[in-house]
């Protein structure tokens, strides 16, 4: 059976914003924030630590695994910096926050980024890395651009979601009949 709630995916450089975006948006519609950096620490999905980088070594075949009954299940958020090794039928709507490099310096600046990660990430977001990632990996009509440069983004683009969350319903309901 079709489920009757979307997968969303929410992502983009670190420190655009995918975090504040999508506690806003569980909170306003229901769907369950599911935070992967939270996912592959507590469920063990990863080969160890990276010194250099200060992240998890993350096992996408274990992370995918683990995964797979509830994203099969849908009404989920997908908080992640990468997109293109979850399945296309899992996924409904592919959102990809964009900030001004300026602003995202700051915001990365702030966290006290070595600087060599904080360049790394200012570059992947002019060069655009994460859409491009996003429209290779999925059909181009369920993949979105939203800017995230200012507080007041967050409320818009949440309000742009649910119309979207809407629609889809409707959609579901009107192929079933
Ligand atoms: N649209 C926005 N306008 C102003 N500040 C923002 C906006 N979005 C996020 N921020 C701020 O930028 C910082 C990073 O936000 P957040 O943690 O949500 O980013 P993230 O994309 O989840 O990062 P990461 O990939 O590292 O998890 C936070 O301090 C947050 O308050
Ligand atoms: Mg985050």
């Amino acid at each position: 059976m079709p489920s009757t709630q979307p997968n969303i995916i929410i992502t983009g450089t670190p420190g655009v914003g995918k975090t504040s975006h999508c506690e806003v948006l569980a909170a306003n519609t229901g769907l369950k924030h599911l935070s992967i950096n939270q996912v592959v620490r507590d469920r063990g999905c990863h080969d160890g630590w990276d010194e250099e980088y200060r992240s998890w070594i993350v096992d996408e075949d274990k992370l995918l695994d683990s995964l797979e009954d509830e994203l099969a299940q849908g009404g989920h958020i997908i908080d992640w910096h990468a997109c293109d090794l979850f399945p296309k039928r899992w996924i409904d709507l592919v959102v990809v926050l964009r900030t001004d490099s300026t602003k995202l310096y700051d915001r990365l600046k702030a966290r006290n980024y070595l600087e060599q990660k904080l360049q790394d990430n200012l570059d992947s977001e002019i060069m655009e890395v994460l859409l491009d990632e996003a429209r290779e990996s999925y059909d181009e009509e369920i993949v979105v651009e939203l800017r995230s440069d200012e507080a007041d983004d967050i409320e818009v683009n949440v309000g742009r979601i649910k119309t979207w969350i809407k629609n889809w319903r409707q959609d579901q309901v009107e192929d079933a009949a």
